[in-house]
């Protein structure tokens, strides 16, 4: 391990949960989709909870647009 590698700081990873919307994912090295295939990750991401963005697996704010709703109560 080189002193660079060592006095890399790395943040714990996480995720939260946005209410009627995405999750947001922070700080994790590798996204896989579906299919298995490698997709870049960034430092923040909001990845699609309701099943209607046009770019998954990411969210484009469709969730405001067709009301989803946490609670199927
Ligand atoms: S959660 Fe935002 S588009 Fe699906």
């Amino acid at each position: 391990m080189t002193h660079a590698e060592k006095t890399v700081s790395h943040k714990k990873p996480s995720i939260e949960i946005i209410k009627n919307g995405p999750y947001i994912v922070k700080n994790v090295d590798n996204l896989i989709n579906s299919q298995g295939v490698p997709i870049p990750a960034q430092p923040v991401m909001a990845l699609c909870r309701c099943g209607g963005s046009n770019n998954k697996p990411f969210c484009d704010s469709t969730h405001n647009a067709i009301n989803f709703e946490d609670d199927k109560t």
